[in-house]
């Protein structure tokens, strides 16, 4: 599909009013999204577990203009109350996909949203936030198109998610989501998510993710400044290869459930991130001492144990800690022994993959 596809059709109903609301989980990336061109189109694939506790609950209600004023209208609310300094990214969304839903200046919005995890907690909530709102909207389309197909709609609130931040378009579905283009990898696409498509062994259905909130603070610097450092960057060209590589030999260990390869992969993964992070032009840190301690602590207890957990992490400074279901006891005592101590305010949010978004109501 190209960028036309996702063009609206003709709306052949008009509701004067109405409310919809969509709860869309967070999502972890085994091979990182590091890197961008124009439009939101990733520089290499990626593929991600999706999430369950850590989620966004959006409902959008739509209320049709009577003041016949130009531009978007909407209110926004986070939490229960105003939020102002959410505005002008959600601003900025509505420009890049007005396009593609001609609807969102027809109507005032009042958009609601809240997180199942704590403010500030470090865990960024654009992915979670951004599928929610494009569910939202997608959601509205269809009442005014009511023939579109659950196949599109779910292709095309991904393709309006990544618009508003890329890891977001592996937010709809879970519960292994693969973005961005791969010569062996039959649909994907840089414009959408897509379920995984090869075989899967069951020793990943139940993956377990324990996010350890090592920092609860704002990251210095923000995942747009980070992608952007990557152009010009002098290791881009073979990061974005290693990431089509990792990729490929990702695809024998998802079938055969190899989970030393799955943890030599995931780990190098998040460590190459944070190199390019380290190694960009400005340089940039967002490990913490914490994320390191634990980081060795993981390792010492994998060769002490043979226990196969291992970390991945995002662009900031808490660790994922990830386990197969056969080990979550062993796992979850260890956390709470030796890493709970890294944590801030020993807080950690404990998650597991995920089947994907879910509608809450319809009025
Ligand atoms: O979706 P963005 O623009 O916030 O980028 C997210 C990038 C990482 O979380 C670091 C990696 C990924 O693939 O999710």
């Amino acid at each position: 599909m190209t960028e036309k596809d996702f063009k609206a059709e003709p709306y052949q109903y008009f509701s004067d009013s109405g409310k919809v609301t969509w709860k869309a989980p967070s999502n972890i990336a085994l091979v990182k999204y590091w890197g961008k061109l124009a439009n939101q189109i990733p520089a290499n694939p990626s593929i991600s577990f999706t999430l369950d506790a850590c989620a966004t609950s959006t409902s959008v209600a739509y209320q049709k203009k009577e003041d016949g004023k130009e531009g978007f209208s909407f209110d926004l609310l986070f939490e229960g109350k105003p939020k102002e300094d959410f505005k002008p990214k959600i601003e900025t969304f509505f420009k890049r996909i007005e396009f593609y839903v001609p609807f969102l200046k027809d109507y005032h919005f009042t958009i609601e949203t809240s997180n199942s995890f704590p403010h500030s907690s470090g865990i960024a909530s654009s992915a979670s936030g951004m599928a929610a709102l494009s569910l939202c909207l997608l959601d509205v389309e269809k009442q005014l198109n009511p023939g579109m197909n659950e196949e599109f709609f779910k292709k095309k609130a991904s393709f309006l998610a990544r618009l508003g931040s890329g890891s977001a378009c592996r937010s709809i579905e879970g519960d292994l989501i693969q973005w961005g283009e791969h010569p062996q990898i039959p649909n994907s696409s840089n414009l959408y998510g897509i379920k995984y498509p090869f075989e899967v062994n069951p020793v990943f259905k139940n993956y377990h993710d324990t996010i350890l909130l090592v920092h609860k603070g704002q990251k210095q610097v923000s995942s747009t400044v980070g992608h952007d450092l990557m152009h010009g960057h002098p290791y881009a060209q073979n990061r974005f290869q290693q990431a089509f590589g990792n990729l490929d030999k990702f695809k024998s260990i998802f079938a055969g459930g190899d989970l030393e390869e799955f943890i030599k992969i995931v780990e190098s993964e998040a460590l190459t991130l944070h190199a390019m992070m380290m190694t960009s032009m400005p340089y940039f840190i967002l490990m913490k001492p914490d994320t390191l301690e634990i980081i060795n602590k993981i390792w010492k207890y994998r060769t002490d144990t043979k226990v196969p957990i291992c970390f991945t992490l995002d662009a900031g400074a808490n660790v994922h800690v990830l386990y197969p279901e056969s080990v979550k006891e062993k796992a979850i005592q260890f956390i709470q022994d030796e890493l709970v101590v890294h944590c801030e305010k020993g807080h950690y949010i404990c998650d597991r993959i995920g089947i994907g978004a879910k509608i809450i109501a319809d009025q």
